[in-house]
């Protein structure tokens, strides 16, 4: 088993640090190797995603990776942007299932933003599609290099694309992920989010999840706009159990259902690709307002390792027991500052990774 460690920017480094550390405790025999990606990169090698380390994120069986991007690089032309990291990897190992898992710690529900017998046991997963959409479609822009310039152009467009093939698989990964949900007690619901009363891709998208839907007769399917899941979201979010959606929607909604958990630092995320080998980062991003100050959560990067070893690495066991021990580190009250409460111990990153290792 071979990994690529990407840090990236801003919190990355030390968030990945811990989730690293983590991994050693574990003993696993797993080789590691650490590339530069996002603004760092730029910054050594004039580009965010330089070819040395997209081929150690191919070759490896997973990417664990950190964050990337940073308010300093906000006047760089976009193709050099430290977001372009993520996005090229994503397309280059065609990552396109995304899993956002919202679920709402026992421990935490007080620090949902809602009231907490709104989110107390929710568990929501979202499948969000990642290699489509208007993320990947021709743009033109003012500051649009890959396609000529246009200077003083006031006119700039996204195009918004989907293809059937692409609605499907990601269909079939949502099906298939509440099949497996519903074995273990859940609901066995599909909810897909698109916005078919404006929008021609979502027509699409809307008839094929359709279609797919027919092969998957235990599992219940609906759809909502996008507007109304984002309204139900805040509303009753427990109602729903897997949202597919597209790559814009599925940004925006994966956000939305990460805080009503309390803490956006807690959500790991898996980007497969239909080899199996995954991208595993926290859910959240690289909050350069706080990097290098040892206080942001590590535990969404050491659950995204947890992801890993049952995703990518095959060790369903080994991830169940990272799982535990982030339980018991937060049952004996351990918090970092994000999700700190009176009466719980405030501890920085280092100080909670150390905690993971020792429960371990
Ligand atoms: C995410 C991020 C990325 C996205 C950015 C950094 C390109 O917001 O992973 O949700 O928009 O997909
Ligand atoms: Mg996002």
């Amino acid at each position: 088993m071979k990994i690529a460690i990407l840090p990236g920017d801003g919190i990355g480094p030390e968030i990945v640090d811990e989730a690293v550390k983590v991994l050693e405790a574990l003993d696993l025999g797993i080789e590691m190797e650490s590339a530069l990606v996002g603004g760092v990169a730029y910054q050594v090698h004039g580009h965010p995603l330089p070819p040395a380390t997209l081929k150690l994120a191919t070759e490896a069986d997973a990417v664990l990776f950190g964050a990337v991007g940073d308010w300093k690089y906000d006047q760089l032309e976009r193709s050099l942007r430290p977001e372009q990291a993520i996005l090229g990897l994503r397309k280059s190992l065609e990552l396109f299932a995304n899993f956002r898992p919202a679920i709402c710690h026992a421990a935490l529900a007080g620090a949902s933003s809602l009231r907490p017998d709104l989110v107390a046991g929710l568990d929501i997963l979202i499948v969000r599609e990642l290699t489509g959409d208007v993320y990947f479609g021709q743009p033109r822009g003012h500051r649009t290099a890959t396609d000529g310039h246009f200077p003083g152009s006031e006119e700039a467009f996204d195009t918004m694309r989907y293809s059937r093939p692409e609605i499907e698989r990601i269909a079939h990964v949502a099906f298939e992920a509440a099949q497996k949900r519903k074995a273990a007690g859940r609901a066995g619901r599909v909810t897909s989010v698109d916005k078919a009363n404006v929008l021609e891709t979502s027509q699409l998208w809307r008839d094929v999840v359709t279609q797919v839907g027919l092969q998957y007769p235990d599992i219940a399917l609906d759809h909502l706009y996008v507007d109304n899941a984002a309204m139900q979201l805040v509303r009753s979010p427990k109602q729903f159990d897997v949202i597919v959606t597209g790559n814009l929607f599925g940004d925006i909604l994966s956000d939305e259902a990460s805080m009503l958990t309390g803490s956006i630092g807690m959500l790991p995320s898996a980007s497969m690709n239909a080899r199996r080998q995954g991208l595993f980062e926290p859910s959240h991003g690289s909050a350069p307002d706080i990097a290098g100050q040892n206080i942001a959560n590590p535990l969404a990067t050491i659950l995204s390792a947890a992801m890993m070893l049952r995703f990518s690495l095959n060790h369903e066991s080994a991830a169940q027991q990272i799982e535990a021990a982030v339980q018991k580190v937060l049952a004996r009250g351990l918090r970092t500052a994000d999700i700190h409460s009176t009466g719980t111990v405030c501890v920085g990153t280092s100080q909670m990774g150390d905690a993971v290792v020792n429960a371990l």
